[in-house]
């Protein structure tokens, strides 16, 4: 099913979302949602805030042949090595801004059979996997701006 992606100042982007305990049927038919709503756009991640649902999961589909139904993620290690990259939000439609991440994140999550995998990326995935684990904090890409450049785009949200 698409579902709707709430857009920048909804209050469902601002709550931190909890763990998932169990990995049950709605979860997964939650996860194909994502996945669906994310490909409908040509997106490379969604995350569960983003349709509305504050728990710890989101997709990522860089297109390297594996669409990622990522649960309960935890960073395990981030790069003091920094990159610079333009970045954008489905949330917040039209944005682009520099923003700068880690370069190389190690990354541990549970999988939708349940199995525990752990991987080390850069490039777009480290990016991904970053901007969408801010998305578990409540934390938009808009927010790692500088304070001119997010005032600007609050002022085109009109507020
Ligand atoms: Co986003």
């Amino acid at each position: 099913m698409i579902c709707d992606i709430k857009i920048y100042g909804s209050n469902e982007l601002r709550k931190v979302s909890k763990p998932i305990v169990e990995i049950t049927d709605e979860i997964k038919e939650i996860l194909n949602n994502l996945v669906e709503t994310m490909q409908n756009v040509k997106g490379v991640g969604l995350a569960a805030p983003q349709i509305g649902i504050d728990k710890r999961m989101f997709v990522i589909d860089v297109g390297d042949g594996n669409v990622r139904k990522v649960i309960n993620p935890k960073i395990i290690e981030l790069s003091d090595e920094i990159e610079s990259n333009e970045e954008g939000c489905l949330s917040i439609p039209g944005v682009y801004k520099p923003v700068k991440r880690a370069k190389y994140i190690k990354i541990e999550y549970t999988d939708v059979n349940g199995k525990l995998v752990v991987e080390e990326a850069t490039e777009l995935l480290a990016r991904a996997f970053q901007h969408e684990y801010d998305h578990l904090e409540a934390i938009l890409f808009v927010d790692r701006v500088s304070p001119v450049a997010k005032r600007m785009i609050a002022k085109n949200y009109n507020f």
